[in-house]
């Protein structure tokens, strides 16, 4: 309700608050993984009136040091809906809590001690104080979370602009969103595998958030209910496509994307060699235009791939409208780590 102005994407109250209700009920968030945080009075912590809140979903991710041969399979955190009501801004609440955030999602002994002038420590209730990571993705630039511990992670998207006429290449076979979910789960050893793979490559530490566990399906689940709020753009029956000809599973999932103005197909996991990209793309088009998007465009597009993402009209833009941002709990500097894949 706080947040209905900030946040409505064009949904009446009513269907706003019924989405609020739907949105949590799946696998990101079940068996405590979703947790909500509010900053309030010491004395009076019950209180519906608190200062500000925001989201954590706890998540599976891997880590990979340039140090070690193999990688680890850690717990993180996503951070989400960090919002604070009209009448609170600018008195420093957000800025307190996520402070505070750290102290609850990351084990004590790898923080800073709790300084003095803050208080008492918060409780970590159990389950909690195990974080390799946290990410967000910030909406309002990179300088207020930079200044609370969250650094900002390159992202480059790749896009193109629609054709006026679009057609696929090749045999395909569209995704509904049950055969995406049935996906991710074989997805998710070829994030693996591909982590691992680049991460060797790489001086610097890695890490990532896997898809399945309900990552990837979250963010179908969001898109389809704000969708009710922007009447050009219905709700997608095709979720993803699959190439029927490769010999190696080749396939990309995506969301409609209304926070790109034009809105864009966005595709968040993508399988391919660069043999098979352009049937891939081809489809891709095809979907966005029946779906209202004027744009296709990918997120962290591999470097390989980049290449003949060129070739093929791609052009790269920086994302500053989403912005990945990690704070680190493990040894390193977060400025030495790098995100792989962007899984928000
Ligand atoms: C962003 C938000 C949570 C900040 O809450 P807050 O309690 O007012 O923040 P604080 O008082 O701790 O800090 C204020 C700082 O945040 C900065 N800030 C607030 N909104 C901002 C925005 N849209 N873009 C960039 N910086 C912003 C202020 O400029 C201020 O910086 P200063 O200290 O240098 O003057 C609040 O404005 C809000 O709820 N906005 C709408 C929802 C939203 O955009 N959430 C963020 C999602 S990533």
């Amino acid at each position: 309700m706080r947040n209905y102005a900030s946040w409505n994407r064009g949904l009446d109250l009513d269907s706003y608050l019924k989405r609020e209700k739907t949105v949590d009920i799946y696998e990101h968030a079940q068996n405590g993984k979703l947790r909500t945080w509010v900053l309030a009075p010491v004395d009076n912590p019950q209180t519906m009136d608190f200062f500000c809140a925001c989201e954590t979903f706890q998540r599976q991710a891997l880590i990979h040091r340039s140090t070690s041969n193999g990688h680890r399979r850690v717990i993180a955190y996503g951070i989400a809906a960090v919002f604070c009501p009209q009448e609170n801004r600018n008195k420093g609440y957000t800025t307190h809590m996520m402070r505070l955030l750290h102290y609850i999602l990351a084990p004590v002994d790898t923080l800073d001690t709790f300084p003095t002038n803050w208080g008492s420590p918060p409780l970590q209730p159990s389950g909690l104080a195990n974080a390799s990571f946290s990410a967000l993705w910030s909406v309002i630039g990179t300088e207020f979370y930079e200044r609370l511990g969250w650094k900002a992670k390159e992202h480059v998207n790749t896009i193109w602009p629609c054709r006026e006429t679009t057609e696929h290449l090749g045999r395909v076979t569209w995704l509904s969103e049950d055969d995406c979910e049935q996906l991710w789960e074989d997805d998710a050893s070829y994030v693996e595998e591909k982590f691992l793979d680049s991460s060797r490559d790489e001086s610097q530490t890695t890490c990532a958030f896997l898809p399945n566990n309900g990552l990837a399906a979250f963010q179908i689940r969001r898109v389809k209910t704000f969708l009710p709020g922007s009447p050009n753009l219905p709700i997608p029956t095709k979720w993803g496509v699959k190439l029927d000809d490769e010999t190696e599973p080749a396939y990309a999932t995506w969301i409609t994307d209304i926070n790109y103005s034009p809105a864009s197909l966005t595709i968040t996991r993508i399988r391919i060699s660069e043999k098979a990209f352009p049937i891939l793309l081809s489809a891709a088009m095809e979907a966005a235009k029946e779906n209202g998007c004027n744009t296709v465009r990918i997120w962290s597009l591999d470097e390989t791939l980049k290449k003949i993402a060129k070739t093929l009209g791609g052009s790269e833009e920086q994302d500053l409208e989403c912005v990945p941002s990690l704070a680190w709990y493990e040894p390193e500097d977060t400025n030495d780590v790098k995100l792989f894949f962007n899984e928000r």
